[in-house]
């Protein structure tokens, strides 16, 4: 283990759930980024928040990434589940098929005998055609259902990490940087202070609906995620934060 105390991790969940002012910290052992087993498990571990949290009829918005297809993919159902609507938390961001959000939201919603909803917003959009697409009575509706969400499930990922996987364009990468974004969830860019210093153009959650929703659960792990995860933490909208101990242990030591 990479942690020794007498405690284990509940010592270090508590120190960082009181810091970042969260109503709950889950820690797996290990390191996600190297190790597929414990990327396996914080899946597993943010399946059992969420069966725990789930009441019929919730609507529940995920984002994308490789962590959270971790849950979709191991998430099983409870009798609670039935009538749960899962939709995608935005809109396009630029993830490959089998990582993005309506992919994510759709496997949830068979895997527990569920429902979801789809966001077709395409990726890169101009001003002009997203503006007309916005007017489009069926895409209104579907943006109202992930406004309404109870729950979120997302990812946290490093800003330049993410920057460039969802190919923004090498200006826009410049600027974000020079702003000090550090890290990246929901489409959104953080600073080290919780500070939102860009957006991606899409629809879907606004940051007031993200800072109303009653339960926020993130879950991100990896050694070079811990500072990204601090970051998101300072925004200061989660309730639950599900992580590994190599990202726990940075975060601690930034405290
Ligand atoms: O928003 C951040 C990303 O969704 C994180 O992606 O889980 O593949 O690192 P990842």
């Amino acid at each position: 283990p990479l942690y020794k105390s007498m405690f284990g991790l509940s010592e270090l969940e508590e120190k960082l759930r009181k810091a970042f002012g969260l109503s709950r910290v889950i820690i797996v052992q290990g390191d996600s980024e190297t190790s597929i087993q414990t990327k396996r498990e914080l899946g597993r571990a943010a399946c059992q928040v969420l069966r725990g949290a789930l009441k019929p009829k919730d609507v529940v918005a995920v984002t994308g990434g490789t962590t959270i297809a971790q849950v979709a993919n191991q998430l099983t159902t409870t009798t609670a589940m039935k009538d749960i609507w899962f939709v995608p938390a935005r809109g396009g961001l630029g993830e490959s098929l089998d990582y993005q959000a309506n992919t994510l939201a759709s496997t949830m919603a068979k895997r527990t005998g569920g429902h979801y909803r789809l966001l077709h917003v395409p990726d890169h959009l101009g001003e002009e055609a997203f503006a007309s697409l916005m007017q489009e009575p069926n895409i209104r509706e579907i943006v109202d259902v992930i406004r309404s969400a109870r729950v979120v499930v997302h990812g946290i990922g490093d800003a330049m990490i993410m920057a460039r996987r969802r190919k923004l364009d090498s200006e826009v990468v410049a600027e974000i940087e020079a702003e000090g974004a550090l890290a990246e969830a929901f489409g959104f860019y953080f600073d080290r202070s919780g500070a939102v210093v860009h957006q991606m153009q899409t629809v879907g959650l606004r940051l007031e609906d993200i800072v109303n929703t009653e339960l926020v659960i993130g879950v991100a792990g990896g050694k070079n995620k811990g500072e990204a995860i601090a970051a998101v933490m300072r925004f200061g909208h989660n309730d639950v934060l599900v992580t590994d101990e190599a990202a726990a242990l940075e975060m601690a030591g930034l405290l």
